[in-house]
C-alpha cells in the first residue's frame, strides 16, 4: 500500500491512474478503523481497480466542546488493517495541508443539515461536506463509499454531488453491528463496560420500532415508545432524538408513509451514539 501525505501528490497520483483508464474507489474515514470501515473497503475493492482510503480527523466538523482532541488515533494499527483489507493507497494529510492559512470556503447543504444530528451539532455537516468535497477534488474518485450508520451524512453528500454537478457516484453500504446489535463505531471505545452493555438498547429500540411501524402503528406512538424505552435505561444520560422520520427530508413522520427512517441519537455519559434503520412498508 502506498502512503501519501500531501494533497498535491494525491491529486497527481489519481490523475495518472485515471489516464491509465483505472477506476478509483474512495473510502473517507477519520481512522481508528473497525469492522464497519473494513466493510466499506471490501465493497470498494469489489467495484474498482484501485481503492483509496483516507484518514483525516477533520477539525472543521467538530464543535468547540466536542471530542476532536481526544478522538482515537491508531495509525499503525490502521495501516495494518488497511493492508489486509487490500487498500492500494492511503491518503493521510496533516491539518495545515488541508486547511492552510486563509482557508475560507465552506459548503452548506441547506435544510438537510439542520435536522437530526445537525440540530445538536451546529456546523458539523458544513465541515463534513467541505472536507469530503476536498477529498473528491484530490482523489478524483469514480465512486465513494459511505456507511448507512451515518445516513444523514450520506444523504447530505449525495445532495452535494447532485447540486454541484460532481461526477462521483456515492454508494451507501449497510451498517455493520456487534453481536448484540450495537453499530460499530470508533467512539464505542469510550464506553465503560457497563455502558457498553447498556448501549444495546439503541438497536433494540430501533428493532422494536420497526416491528411497530410494520404493524401499522402510527408514527407518533412509535416515537413515544422509542423514547420511553431509551429513557428507561439508567445509563442513557440524554436522548437527543429518537423517532420516525421521512428518509428524504428528515422531517418527523406524522401520517403513515411507504418508507421510514427510524433514527436515534443518545448520550451515554459523555459518549454520543447514533444509529438508524430504514423500513419500507
Ligand atoms: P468515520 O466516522 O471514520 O466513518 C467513515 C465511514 O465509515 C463513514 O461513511 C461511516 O458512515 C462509515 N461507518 C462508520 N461506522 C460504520 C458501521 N458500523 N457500519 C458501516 N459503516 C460505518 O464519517 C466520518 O468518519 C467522517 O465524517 C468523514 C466522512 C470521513 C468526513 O470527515
Amino acid at each position: 500500500m502506498e502512503i501519501i501525505r500531501t494533497p498535491r501528490i494525491m491529486k497527481e497520483t489519481s490523475k495518472r491512474l485515471l489516464t491509465q483508464g483505472k477506476t478509483l474507489g474512495l473510502v473517507p474515514t477519520m481512522g481508528a478503523l473497525h469492522g464497519g470501515h473494513l466493510f466499506l473497503f471490501k465493497v470498494a475493492k469489489g467495484e474498482n481497480d484501485v481503492v483509496v482510503a483516507s484518514i483525516f480527523v477533520n477539525p472543521a466538523q467538530f464543535g468547540p466542546s466536542e471530542d476532536f482532541d481526544k478522538y482515537p488515533k491508531d495509525l499503525e494499527s490502521d495501516i495494518m488493517k488497511l493492508e489486509s483489507a487490500g487498500a492500494d493507497i492511503l491518503f493521510v494529510p496533516e491539518v495545515p495541508a488541508m486547511y492552510p492559512e486563509g482557508f475560507s470556503t465552506y459548503i452548506g447543504v441547506r435544510g438537510l443539515s439542520d435536522r437530526l444530528c445537525g440540530a445538536f451539532r451546529p456546523g458539523h455537516f458544513e465541515g463534513v461536506a467541505t472536507v469530503v468535497c476536498k477529498f473528491f477534488n484530490l482523489a478524483l474518485p469514480t465512486r465513494a463509499y459511505f456507511g448507512q450508520k451515518d445516513f444523514q451524512q450520506a444523504q447530505i453528500i449525495k445532495r452535494m454531488t447532485k447540486d454541484l454537478n460532481m461526477s462521483v457516484e456515492c454508494i451507501t453500504c449497510a451498517t455493520v453491528r456487534e453481536n448484540d446489535g450495537l453499530a460499530m463505531s470508533s467512539r464505542n471505545r469510550y464506553l465503560s463496560p457497563e455502558e457498553r452493555e447498556a448501549a444495546a438498547v439503541v438497536y433494540k429500540s430501533l428493532k422494536s420500532a420497526a416491528h411497530m411501524v410494520k404493524d401499522g402503528v402510527m408514527p407518533a406512538s412509535v416515537t413515544e415508545h422509542m423514547n420511553v424505552m431509551l429513557k428507561s435505561e439508567p445509563l442513557v444520560s440524554e436522548v437527543q432524538y429518537a423517532g420516525v422520520y421521512n428518509p428524504e427530508t428528515f422531517e418527523e413522520s406524522v401520517l403513515p408513509e411507504k418508507k421510514y427512517l427510524l433514527a436515534v441519537a443518545v448520550k451515554m455519559g459523555n459518549t454520543r451514539l447514533i444509529d438508524n434503520i430504514l423500513v419500507e412498508i
